[in-house]
């Protein structure tokens, strides 16, 4: 009998070792002959460490499951998915917040041993790959041109666009680099797919090197993802020993090499040139664009670089079809976004879903209100730079274009929610602080900027001349919004100004932490 405990960071943190131990030790006592095996998350984070056993109408779930629920999982027969146990929740497969997703990116997430390569290959793996050497370079960017893909990290570039600058741009060597530095707070869609199913993002890169004519890749990996880290190394090896990295990849004339980087914790370093010179062995600061990396990236060479979940969605493109893709999502934001529900939220977890839901539906549905039962105030969608949104903003779907009329961003899909308690002049001010410790020092607005935006929540807190210094904060915003180099000051303002503007009460005196 199989049994599935998950292995990844969200579950491990919750003690799904300890459980995995656990139940083989009383497997053996009951002379159960079990396999256990370690698979990646559903992403159902709220159920984690999340217990499944196959049996014969499909693989059966208990969750959340605690060293002491072992016991009397097996007094009452989990092995063949016995309901009476209180943490039955029958069919992973029909459990509604998994089984409303449209899982593309994510599709085998949780279901395989994320290194085993049987596994990967069993479900639709390397078929796109396949499709890939066959079709040829220009036929691979006009699929994922058509299938409209956009850059998944945030900023929402047309992949294909990207890839095709890189195609033209001729040069003895290219790179490709996949931005792994996932920094956004709430943000943990990059890390899951990594540990849940590393060979779609080495699938995807090589995919990738195909069509621009790349034969090495990096993977720029933050350091605080020890997981993901073995995991990838793991998948990498296992991809090399198979001949799907290397030389001759599949008996083909193409060769491609990948190896994983690891950064040394700066936020910037997610910004795509301070990551290249990262990269480059030199300290995160930001480049000025133009050029791009598309066309001088790494090492002066033309330079892919995109988000894991951008080349992890490229092999599921090149199996179904550009128009199977495309055919999810609204107006100009095709294909699935993996949201993210964190922060004070019942159910968080990852959620993917087309374009175009809106953000009520995620926060009722799927995330069930808050942990702490109360209600919610703010929400903040795309990362640390993104804007909060009060209720009357809820019902935007969540598309690209929807959000930017709102002067708000969907970003990378994280989704951090806050209930009544949060004071929203001081989510304003740590905007600021977060840009006074992240800022890579290049230019005048975001590194002078954001301490004295600091200063000026500050007065404000403290009752000073208010108004005044609301003006003033304003108007700091405006110049950094305008004259920065990169998005770390360019959209910082997005969260101080939507605070200040949806929530204005909290920066008045009435507010009892102001003046
Ligand atoms: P950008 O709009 O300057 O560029 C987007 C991408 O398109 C870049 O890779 C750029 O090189 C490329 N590009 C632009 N014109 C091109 C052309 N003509 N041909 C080929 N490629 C071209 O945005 P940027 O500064 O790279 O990213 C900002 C975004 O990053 C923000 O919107 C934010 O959502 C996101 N972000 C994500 C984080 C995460 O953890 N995922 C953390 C912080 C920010
Ligand atoms: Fe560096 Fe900030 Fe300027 Fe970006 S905006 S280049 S992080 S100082």
């Amino acid at each position: 009998i199989r049994v599935y405990v998950p292995c990844d960071s969200a579950a491990l943190s919750v003690g799904a070792d300890q459980i995995a131990t656990t139940i083989k030790a009383l497997a053996a006592e009951y002379q159960a002959n079990i396999q256990l095996v370690r698979n990646g998350s559903r992403g159902l984070f709220w159920l984690e460490p999340l217990v499944e056993v196959e049996t014969a109408d499909g693989r059966v779930a208990y969750g959340p499951v605690q060293p002491e629920d072992i016991t009397s999982l097996f007094e009452c027969d989990f092995l063949s998915g016995d309901p009476q146990h209180p943490l039955y929740l029958g069919l992973t497969e029909k459990i509604p917040y998994l089984a409303k997703q449209q899982r593309l990116t994510f599709q085998r997430a949780g279901i395989i041993e994320p290194a085993s390569i049987e596994d990967y290959t069993a479900y639709q793996g390397f078929i796109g790959l396949k499709k890939a050497l066959a079709v040829g370079p220009q036929a691979i960017v006009d699929e994922v041109k058509q299938s409209g893909l956009r850059g998944r990290g945030g900023a929402a570039f047309p992949t294909g666009i990207k890839w095709q600058t890189v195609l033209d741009t001729p040069a003895k060597q290219k790179y490709i680099v996949c931005n792994a530095d996932e920094g956004d707070s709430g943000s943990f869609a990059d890390r899951l797919v990594m540990e849940a199913d590393p060979f779609s993002l080495i699938e995807g890169m090589t995919i990738a090197g195909i069509a621009v004519g790349a034969n090495q890749g990096y993977i720029y990996l933050r350091s605080e993802y020890p997981h993901a880290h073995q995991m990838l190394n793991k998948a990498i090896a296992v991809a090399y020993q198979h001949g799907y990295l290397g030389n001759h990849i599949l008996g083909s004339d193409f060769s491609f090499d990948l190896e994983v980087r690891l950064g040394a914790g700066a936020y910037i370093c997610g910004e795509e040139t301070s990551l290249l010179e990262s990269l480059e062995g030199k300290r995160g600061l930001v480049r000025a664009k133009p050029p791009i990396p598309a066309i001088e990236g790494l090492f002066g060479q033309p330079t892919i670089v995109n988000n894991v979940l951008s080349l992890a969605t490229v092999p599921i493109i090149l199996e179904k079809g550009a128009a199977y893709y495309e055919h999810f999502g609204m107006g100009r934001s095709r294909g699935t976004l993996a949201f993210q529900l964190a922060g004070n939220i019942k159910q968080g977890g990852l959620v993917e879903l087309a374009f175009g839901i809106s953000l009520r539906e995620l926060l009722e549905e799927y995330g069930a209100g808050t942990l702490t039962g109360r209600p919610i105030k703010a929400v903040q969608v795309g990362g640390p730079l993104g804007a909060y949104l009060p209720e009357h903003q809820w019902d935007t779907p969540l598309d690209y274009e929807a959000f930017m009329q709102i002067d708000a961003m969907v970003g990378h899909g994280g989704i951090v929610v806050f209930d009544d308690k949060v004071d929203m002049l001081e989510q304003a001010r740590f905007a600021m602080e977060f840009c006074v410790e992240e800022s890579c020092g290049k230019c005048t607005p975001c590194r002078i900027g954001s301490t004295r935006g600091v200063e000026v929540i500050d007065k404000i807190r403290a009752g000073d001349n208010i108004q005044a210094n609301t003006v003033l904060l304003t108007d700091l915003c405006d110049t950094m919004t305008h004259t920065s180099l990169c998005a770390m000051g360019g959209m910082t303002p997005y969260p101080v100004m939507s605070a200040l503007n949806h929530f204005p009460e909290d920066f008045q005196p009435t507010n009892p932490k102001t003046g």
